[in-house]
């Protein structure tokens, strides 16, 4: 995007329905991705609203995607944006880091999340799944979501922390990790810093957090000859330029930040993917055929079983159209930008919309039909229209992670067992009490042992 020149530039039009000192606040609360799409309906490709003094600007539709997701840190930035994540990563560490600093933190997450890895956590996820499974029984019936939630949590841990701290994950460090989760409510993008109970829970987790991690890494340091294939390992051999090591805080950090970009994401996918294979079972049954086919003489799930599974795979995609637990992306304006004549001032926030972008019908007909055979991104102009993992330089640096995951996850169950809806299944909803996209409460499926 181009800085604005001298010239006269249009002004993004403004979203009706706006409040006295709050603005658009309390219409966004109630439903925040259904607010999106009315201003999108209401304003076109660019919609300005008003979330209590911050004017932020929605960018839609895929020419306007691609602009928001290509521009770099330095006119958009994603730090300003994620202040609220400060206090939960730690000072220092990404958004609160200088630049090159956090450049080399991304890099070295990154390198954690790299194919090397990924046998090796190919490996520990059917372990995982293979517990999680053992005292099922041939049936019974569960809460799908609660289920996925503490499935993934062990898997990041066991990914990241390595298997003695997965095996030795105490009732206190799920407690931190939720008091963590919760300083990220929608109030700390407007102050991570007031003073409240939830914040300062927040803070007295993110310190004991550290002081758990750093008792691993000094036991590490000290047996410096294992080798461990987790992302604890690539994090703490990782260097900077002059080639210092990240302290334990930064470390810290990032474990946070990628359990954050990885957790939620992942578990909601999962819980909406189960409900949308009983709610589909026209759908569901091709892909059970495929994995038949693929396991049928015993194969394990190791990573290289998992790499192509097209049926699988177009569905989990439709699943992330439908559902795309990142609903929202957010950029701060830094300098002055001219979209294509619209002036977009430094200051204001923009943001794109994944799932308003997902249910446009020019791009995706008939858009609330579950059709894993529709076209999705395959086309030059579906590339940016389709985006559930972003794009540009900051497309999702656990996208490989996310969908091995979700592949061994459902190659195991559903050679396995056979599910169907507990309830209506109208009453599987989007719930958008969280930033991050989850199925509504309860989740129940029944599941039932195949012969
Ligand atoms: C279905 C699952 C997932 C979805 C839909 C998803 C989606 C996204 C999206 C949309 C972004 C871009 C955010 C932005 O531009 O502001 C992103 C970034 C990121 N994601 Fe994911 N994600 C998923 C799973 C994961 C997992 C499992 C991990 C790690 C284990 C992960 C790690 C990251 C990281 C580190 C970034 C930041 C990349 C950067 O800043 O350069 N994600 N993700």
């Amino acid at each position: 995007m181009p800085e604005s020149a001298a010239r006269e530039l249009k002004r993004p039009p403004k979203v009706s329905g706006e409040k006295p000192g709050i603005g658009h606040m309390e219409e966004f609360d109630v439903n925040f991705a259904r607010f999106l799409m009315r201003c999108n309906a209401e304003c076109g490709e660019l919609a300005e609203y008003n979330m209590a003094g911050q004017q932020t600007v929605l960018m839609s539709g895929p020419r306007a995607q691609e602009a928001f997701l290509k521009t770099l840190d330095k006119q958009l930035s994603r730090a300003a944006a994620y202040q609220a994540t400060v206090p939960v990563f730690g000072k220092g560490v990404i958004f609160d880091a200088p630049p090159d600093r956090m450049k080399t933190q991304l890099k070295i997450q990154v390198d954690a999340l790299r194919y090397q890895n990924m046998k090796h956590y190919a490996t520990i996820i059917a372990q995982e799944v293979q517990d999680w499974v053992a005292d099922w029984g041939d049936e019974g019936e569960l809460d799908f979501l609660d289920e996925f939630i503490r499935l993934t949590l062990h898997t990041a841990c066991h990914c990241l922390l390595g298997s003695d701290f997965r095996h030795r994950m105490t009732e206190e460090f799920k407690a931190l990790y939720h008091d963590l989760e919760k300083g990220l409510q929608a109030i700390a993008f407007v102050d991570p810093y007031l003073q409240q109970p939830l914040f300062e829970a927040r803070d007295n987790a993110r310190m004991r957090l550290q002081e758990l991690i750093s008792a691993i890494i000094a036991e590490r340091r000290a047996n410096s000859d294992v080798e461990y294939g987790d992302a604890l390992e690539t994090f703490m051999s990782g260097t900077y330029k002059d080639g210092s090591l990240l302290s334990d805080n930064e470390i810290t950090g990032l474990v946070i930040a990628t359990m954050f970009a990885g957790h939620h994401t992942s578990s909601g996918t999962a819980a909406w993917t189960a409900v949308e294979l009983a709610r589909n079972p026209e759908h569901a049954a091709v892909v059970v055929e495929e994995l038949d086919a693929l396991f049928a003489d015993g194969l394990a799930l190791t990573f290289e079983a998992l790499r192509e599974i097209p049926r699988l795979e177009a569905f989990i995609e439709e699943v992330l159209r439908l559902h795309p637990p990142l609903v929202l992306l957010m950029r701060r304006v830094i300098e002055d930008i001219d979209y294509e004549g619209t002036l977009i001032e430094a200051g204001k926030t923009v943001a794109i919309s994944t799932y308003g972008s997902h249910r446009n019908a020019e791009h995706f007909p008939d858009p609330e039909r579950f059709d894993p055979d529709r076209p999705r991104a395959n086309t030059p102009e579906l590339m940016w229209a389709y985006i559930p993992f972003g794009g540009g330089p900051h497309k999702c640096a656990g996208n490989a992670f996310a969908l091995m995951q979700l592949k061994s996850i459902f190659a195991a169950l559903l050679t396995q067992y056979e599910f169907e809806l507990v309830d209506p299944p109208e009453s599987y909803q989007d719930d958008f009490s969280a930033m991050v996209l989850k199925p509504s409460s309860p989740c129940r499926l029944r599941y039932k042992k195949r012969h």
